[in-house]
């Protein structure tokens, strides 16, 4: 399981966050910061995040296999070889079936593998949390990718999803994501009842990564 507060940076598809510029940013993220954070590399690029940082990694999706005769599909115990520690589930750019979600956090609370499932609103996540993952992420699409904060933009939404997530499981931990830039966005997300964000865009394309990780942390 993750410590909190935590930020969680999505390294998605972008340029700038594959292979050895990835790891750079992970060691970056090492070097720099006091707090909870963890990487979500691409699957090929997970081994190299793992064995070349203490900093946690997580992949970005798996599928709802058990090993066997699949092709193209990401195996839960491939990414737990290789060093991941958690799982991204359903993100709005990797949407899932119910039944799905429900096998993954299964297999994953199996292999002990931390479990955020996200949700592009509050009663999504509240279906989520229903499944008892670790942690619910509320992520609104329309706010991905761009420099409009969501728990600046939406914190009654914010706290209405961490409210229903607790109504269905005290245990759940709530974070939020999407347009996450620097630590007026982090505190506002903590003081809304979440217990960390999730961002992509903010760090990975900014040309000063070493000020933006500082920035996000005087936010916890
Ligand atoms: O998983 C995090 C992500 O979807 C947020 O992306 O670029 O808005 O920080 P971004």
């Amino acid at each position: 399981m993750l410590k909190t507060p935590t930020i969680i940076v999505n390294y998605k598809t972008y340029g700038a966050s594959i292979g050895e510029d990835g790891l750079e940013l992970t060691r970056m993220i090492e070097k720099e910061s006091e707090e909870n954070w963890a990487v979500c590399p691409q699957a090929p690029d997970i081994r190299m995040n793992a064995e070349n940082s203490n900093i946690p990694v997580l992949a970005q999706h798996v599928d709802a296999i058990e090993p066997g005769s699949h092709t193209g599909h990401d195996l839960l115990e491939t990414m737990v070889d290789a060093g991941a520690q958690g799982v991204l589930i359903n993100h709005s750019e990797k949407r899932l079936k119910l039944s799905d979600i429900e096998k993954i956090v299964d297999r994953c609370e199996e292999e002990d593998l931390t479990t955020i499932i996200c949700a592009n609103n509050p009663e999504v996540a509240s279906s989520a949390a229903a499944l008892k993952p670790d942690f619910v992420a509320y992520e609104p699409p329309q706010l991905i990718g761009g420099d409009i904060s969501v728990s600046t933009a939406k914190p009654e939404v914010v706290r209405e999803a961490v409210k229903k997530v607790k109504a269905v499981d005290e245990d759940v931990e709530v974070l939020c994501g999407a347009g996450v830039k620097d630590g007026e966005d982090v505190e506002a997300a903590l003081s809304l009842g979440t217990k960390g964000v999730l961002l992509a865009s903010g760090l990975v394309k900014a040309d000063d990564k070493k000020k933006v990780i500082k920035d996000l942390e005087d936010g916890i």
